[in-house]
């Protein structure tokens, strides 16, 4: 089941989930982490940059999977999901490209960029830790409300609110109307789920996970709840005194 932790801040959050992640990775060298982009996990990934520096740990020992990107989108663009992660992570602790795959959302042959992702998730047998964020919608990745939860990697029509939440991350306007994810499945079939979550504009999903009894397609935050192995990192103003 899941494990919901309160923090009091962003700064709690970023070392809690921060220090799940490195514990994890003491015990599974060589394994494959996913790392969401997106504000939420920026600091999380700092922390990760800055144990490497310290030598608490060598990132370079591990493989990453990008979760999910914004399909058209120049990835150079500032706004992307890899750049979130090279800025964040994998510059500061000089990751070997090698070690990174991540989706071409560029590419005429989208459905091409879900097998090599699924291939890769194969290859390592799995997900060793997957970490989150959540939209406003409950979207897990680019897995929007609705979403079917045995789905692998795929192309996904985003929502209105997902657009619009969006521009957040561009200094230009962006013509965006689709997302290629990793799919639910493969994010639940990773041996740990870490999500992180903080700013008043969280607080429905966040209800949602807490209230549910059950998966709810139409919020997707709710499966990880159900999870043999997830924690929920949460800032504790969105918690209402449910821990
Ligand atoms: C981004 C991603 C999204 C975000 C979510 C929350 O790679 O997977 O699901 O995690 O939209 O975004 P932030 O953290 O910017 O509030």
């Amino acid at each position: 089941m899941i494990q919901l932790i309160s923090v009091k801040d962003y700064e709690q959050m970023s070392e809690k989930a921060s220090s799940i992640i490195i514990e994890t990775m003491k015990e599974n060298i060589g394994g494959l982490f996913c790392f969401a982009g997106g504000d939420t996990p920026v600091r999380t990934l700092e922390m990760l940059a800055e144990a490497h520096r310290a030598g608490q740990i060598d990132l370079h020992n591990y493989y990453y999977i990008e979760l999910d990107e914004w399909v058209g989108l120049d990835q150079t663009n500032e706004g992307s999901c890899l750049s979130y992660l090279r800025r964040n992570l994998f510059e500061p602790a000089g990751v070997p490209e090698v070690n990174i795959h991540y989706f071409d959302s560029q590419a005429d042959d989208l459905d091409k960029e879900c097998k090599m992702a699924n291939e890769y998730i194969e290859r390592f047998g799995g997900i060793t830790l997957s970490l989150l964020g959540v939209g406003v919608n409950g979207h897990i990745g680019f897995n929007e409300p609705g979403v079917d939860f045995t789905q692998k990697a795929h192309i996904v029509d985003l929502k209105p609110e997902t657009i619009t939440v969006g521009a957040k991350y561009f200094d230009e306007d962006v013509e965006i109307s689709q997302g290629i994810t990793l799919g639910m499945q493969q994010l639940l079939a990773s041996d740990t789920v870490v999500l992180v979550a903080n700013g008043a504009s969280k607080k429905e999903a966040i209800q949602r996970l807490l209230d549910s009894e059950e998966p709810d397609r139409n919020w997707p935050v709710t499966a990880i709840k159900f999870h043999s192995n997830s924690f929920a990192v949460i800032e504790e103003q969105l918690l209402d005194g449910a821990v």
